[in-house]
């Protein structure tokens, strides 16, 4: 058996327009696998496909969908499964966001929002690829949490996406105890903070506020990991591929912290 090769498997990868998504369908698709990109804006997943065409010299499909809609998802297995051959292996839900607001000062709505995008739609997703899956007695979930489903920030503004990602966490958990008779896995991604490159200009606008240059503040903000570094969408690819290849048959209900070891010392 090749333990990382997923050559005739086909994949799915939620948010595979953003940052992290996009770097982990290369990954996959640079590993053998068929795949399908999907976001909310088919423009991006456009933009996305030709990028990952460029750097890497692989093809990958796209289908708009609202991840939090469940009918729209229902569709996307429908359209995955004709453009992928039939048959899917593997979901990657790397969908979702972050609005930092004091605790004291939450706007609900967005808090609701961030439910919806950050672990419904999580939920959405297993629920109609899980049932696929169930039917060819094979597949692979893995969802991305991140460190703030484990440890919550010193500083204001968190409330919403640690929620989240705790809830990210167990369900995962739930799911892979529920769906591992029906030879599914399911385990989550743990990142620390990724410099993508949608999060360029956050970082700009932080360093400014900062009165450093962003060189200096992304070296700043990686000083706190043992690791001495900020993680980069490449960080992140490695820990997806293993967690959709045959190396990680075994494991299941596992969160897995790409994260230059902040989660040993935090
Ligand atoms: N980057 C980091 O530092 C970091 C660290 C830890 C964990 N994470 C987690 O990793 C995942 C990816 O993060 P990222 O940095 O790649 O974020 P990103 O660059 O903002 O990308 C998020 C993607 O999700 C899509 N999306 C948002 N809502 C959606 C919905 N309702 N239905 C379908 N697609 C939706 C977005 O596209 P549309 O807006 O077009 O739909 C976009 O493609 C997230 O779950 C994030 O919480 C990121």
């Amino acid at each position: 058996m090749k333990l990382f090769d997923l050559t005739g498997k086909s994949a799915v990868v939620v948010g595979g327009a953003g940052g992290l998504g996009q770097a982990i369908a290369q990954g996959l698709a640079e590993a053998g696998a068929k795949v399908l990109i999907s976001s909310r804006k088919e423009e991006s997943l456009r933009k996305a496909r030709e990028e990952i065409k460029a750097a890497a010299n692989v093809d990958v499909y796209y289908a708009a969908a609202d991840a939090t809609d469940e009918k729209q998802v229902i569709s996307l297995l429908e359209e995955a499964k004709s453009k992928l051959g039939g048959r899917i292996d593997i979901l990657v839900n790397a969908q979702g966001f972050n609005k930092k607001q004091d605790a004291l000062e939450f706007d609900i709505e967005t808090f609701r929002q961030m439910l919806d995008a950050n672990i419904t739609s999580f939920m959405i997703t297993a629920k109609h690829f899980g049932r696929h899956f169930k039917e060819n007695g094979y597949g692979k979930i893995i969802n991305l949490s991140s460190v703030r489903g484990k440890i919550a920030t010193k500083g204001p503004g968190n409330a919403g996406y640690c929620a989240t990602k705790g809830a990210v966490d167990m369900l995962t958990k739930q799911l892979a105890s529920e769906l591992g008779p029906f030879g599914i896995t399911v385990n989550a991604i743990g990142p620390n903070i990724t410099a993508t490159p949608m999060m360029v200009s956050i970082f700009e606008k932080r360093a400014a506020d900062a009165g450093v240059d962003v060189e200096t503040y992304l070296k700043q903000q990686g000083e706190g990991n043992p690791l001495r570094r900020m993680g980069t969408p490449e960080d992140i690819v490695g820990t997806a591929v293993f967690l959709a290849a045959p190396a990680s048959d075994f494991m299941t209900g596992n969160i897995l912290y790409p994260d230059g070891g902040l989660t040993a010392i935090g």
